[in-house]
Parts: structure tokens; C-alpha cells; sequence
């Protein structure tokens, strides 16, 4: 029986490639219009990938850094590096991120249906509290939760620890719902009941744990967690 439904953040909730599609729309981003594609997904490759290195090697920082550090990477690759303007109009949307249209009104149901429901997010707690409050999403959440709280990124296991410290649940009573296919094979081998949110209908990934149900988006996770 599922009592608590955690979700990642960064585009399981959020969109993470609306801050470079807002900025091709805008005025005078003609040229950026045939790059925001390929640097949205360099960046997040690259932010993620850094995570992943300074949790290996003992160096942690904070997710805004590496966000920073993914976003300077990308914008060289791509012949961008020396447009001051666009890196900080990038930075500044990524704190005001859209969530998914079903976002809303999917953590309602679950709430109405008694669930408890967070997020467990790599993002600094500043991060993700300008994207809870921009999505008008604090009234359907229990807690945010921040690696911060812990000092390494996923998927080290000490992070989804941090869901079981905070509900006091057993593992197999927790959904945890991600877009990121690495996260939710972690989460399943560390005991969650676990959605892989597969919107781009990518590969499942090689890794340990295997998600349990996978999805194309988060319209059905209240039929999941009540039928
Ligand atoms: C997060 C990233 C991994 O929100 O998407 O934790």
C-alpha cells in the first residue's frame, strides 16, 4: 500500500528545457533559435554529469553550480560563451522553470486522496523554492527536500534515506516518480515502489534496479497509487 509519493524535481516536475525555448522565442534571439536545442541538452548532460563526478570523488557543491558550470560548458560548445546577456536571461529562467500542465491538478488528486507528497530534488533548497512558488505548487506539497540536507547528489543512497527519516514509512509504502531513468533504477534497487516518467520514449536503462511501472507522463500516478 503507498502512503507517500515523492517526486524528483528537474524535468519530472519541471521543465528544464523551457528557460532556452522562452529565450529563442524572445526578441533578438533570431540566431539562438537554431541552437537551443542542442545547448538545453548539453547543458543538462553536463549538469548531470558533474553531479555524478563530485558525488565520486567527495567534492560536493550545489546544484545552482553545477547548473552554472553545465550552462558555461554548454554555451562554449556551442560558440555561445561570449553572449554575456543569454547565459544570465538562461540562469534567471531556470528559477522560474513551468512545470508539466498535469502537474497541478495530478498532486491535488493525490493530496485529496490523502497521500503524502514531496519532492526529493538535487536542487539547493533556494532553487527549488522559486520553482515550487513560480509553479504555485506549495499548497499541494508536504516538504521539499534538498540533497543539501546531506551533502551528496543522487543516487547516492543516503539521499532517498532522507524520505524514510521524514515520513517514517517503510520503503515499500513510497512512490517515488522520476523522469530520469538513472534515478528511478536507483530508487527501485533502494527499496521504492518506483514510475519512470519516459517521456521521450528513450531506452529503459542498464542498470540495477528496474522501475516498476513507466509511464509517457504523470496523468494516471493518482489511478496508480488508489486502484
Ligand atoms: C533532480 C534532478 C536530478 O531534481 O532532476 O534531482
Amino acid at each position: 500500500m503507498i502512503t507517500t509519493c515523492i517526486f524528483d524535481a528537474y524535468g519530472t516536475l519541471f521543465d528544464v528545457a523551457a528557460a532556452a525555448r522562452q529565450v529563442a522565442s524572445e526578441p533578438g534571439r533570431a540566431d539562438f533559435a537554431q541552437h537551443w536545442p542542442a545547448l538545453s541538452e548539453k547543458w543538462r548532460q553536463k549538469q548531470l554529469q558533474y553531479s555524478w563526478l563530485r558525488a565520486i570523488t567527495g567534492d560536493h557543491t550545489d546544484f545552482w553550480s553545477v547548473t552554472k558550470d553545465g550552462l558555461d560548458w554548454a554555451l562554449e560548445s556551442e560558440g555561445l560563451d561570449d553572449d554575456s546577456g543569454l547565459r544570465d536571461r538562461l540562469l534567471a529562467l531556470y528559477w522560474q522553470l513551468s512545470a508539466f500542465p498535469e502537474v497541478p491538478a495530478m498532486l491535488a488528486k493525490l493530496r485529496e486522496a490523502g497521500m503524502n507528497t514531496a519532492i526529493l530534488s538535487n536542487g539547493s533548497p533556494e532553487m527549488l523554492s522559486g520553482a515550487v512558488q513560480s509553479a504555485g505548487l506549495g499548497e499541494v506539497l508536504d516538504d521539499v527536500l534538498s540533497v543539501e540536507s546531506v551533502g551528496i547528489f543522487k543516487p547516492a543512497p543516503q539521499v532517498y534515506d532522507m524520505v524514510i527519516q521524514r515520513f517514517g514509512c517503510a520503503k515499500s509504502h513510497v512512490l517515488f516518480v522520476s523522469s530520469n531513468g538513472w534515478d528511478a533504477s536507483a530508487a527501485a534497487a533502494y527499496g521504492f515502489a518506483t514510475v519512470w516518467v519516459n517521456r521521450a520514449g528513450d531506452p529503459v536503462d542498464r542498470l540495477p534496479g528496474q522501475p516498476d511501472h513507466i509511464l509517457r507522463d504523470l496523468v494516471s500516478i493518482p489511478d496508480l497509487v488508489t486502484r
